[in-house]
């Protein structure tokens, strides 16, 4: 995977010359237990990109904001970003699911924007030094940015994914990124090879799967 990640380092730097921030070698616990253990044991890793997967239905929101109001519980800047619902919904599904709610929502769908607005937020007094965690519910909904009168096309889900995984590695942020699979498997938006290329540009994942009773 290409990443453009600007660290300061030197191309020729001695391997041991370079000095890793202590933060970035702390794991972040949800405090959901088997999604910290999937994660390998003590949960998120700083600056790493999760997807959560599945079809339509699956329950990916809701596992979703469940996970985000642990993290923001556990003391961590969360974002719940949304182009899939409106934040009346969205509040209106946090109360039904009994939520504290301690996390921000916005419903910003210009990629380049959102990660603007995001590195406010991080460089706030409030949240400077925080781990930050970023949901975009879902990347099919996003905008690139690549076009200026907002249009999108079948690469627009794989360049928002490149600019939040560029955006992580540089900043030690984490993208939690929703995805919606097609009934045959196929990341939405995607060629048949989609679902391999977009695990191969995150971190871990998880697919979630409906199960009708
Ligand atoms: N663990 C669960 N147990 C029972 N019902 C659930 C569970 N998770 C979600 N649901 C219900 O399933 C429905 C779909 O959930 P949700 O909106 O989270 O799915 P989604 O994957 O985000 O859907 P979409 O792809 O449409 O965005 C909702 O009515 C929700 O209340
Ligand atoms: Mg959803």
């Amino acid at each position: 995977m290409r990443i453009k990640v600007q660290d300061g380092f030197e191309w020729g730097t001695s391997l041991q010359d370079i000095v890793v921030p202590e933060g970035l070698r702390n794991k972040l616990a949800s405090g959901v237990d088997y999604i910290d253990s999937a994660l390998g044991g003590e949960g998120f890793t700083p600056s790493a990109v999760t997807l959560f997967t599945g079809e339509a239905g699956a329950g990916k929101t809701t596992m979703t904001l469940t996970l985000a109001d642990q993290l923001a519980r556990a003391g961590n800047t969360v974002v719940f970003n949304t182009g899939e619902e409106s934040l009346l919904q969205v509040k209106m599904t946090a109360d039904r699911l009994g939520l504290l709610g301690a996390f921000k929502v916005g419903g910003e769908i210009h990629v380049p924007t959102l990660l603007k607005k995001c590195d406010a937020l991080r460089n706030t007094p409030k949240c400077k030094g925080k781990p930050f965690f970023l949901f975009i519910d879902s990347l099919q909904c996003m905008d690139d940015g690549h076009y200026p009168d907002g249009q999108t096309n079948s690469k627009s889900a794989e360049r928002a994914l490149a600019m939040f995984t560029d955006w992580a590695k540089a900043n030690y942020t984490n993208p939690v990124v929703i995805g919606q699979v097609t009934k045959s498997g196929n990341f939405q938006g995607f060629g048949s090879s989609g679902m391999k290329q977009i695990m191969a540009m995150t971190d871990g994942g998880f697919k979630m799967i409906g199960q009708t009773m």
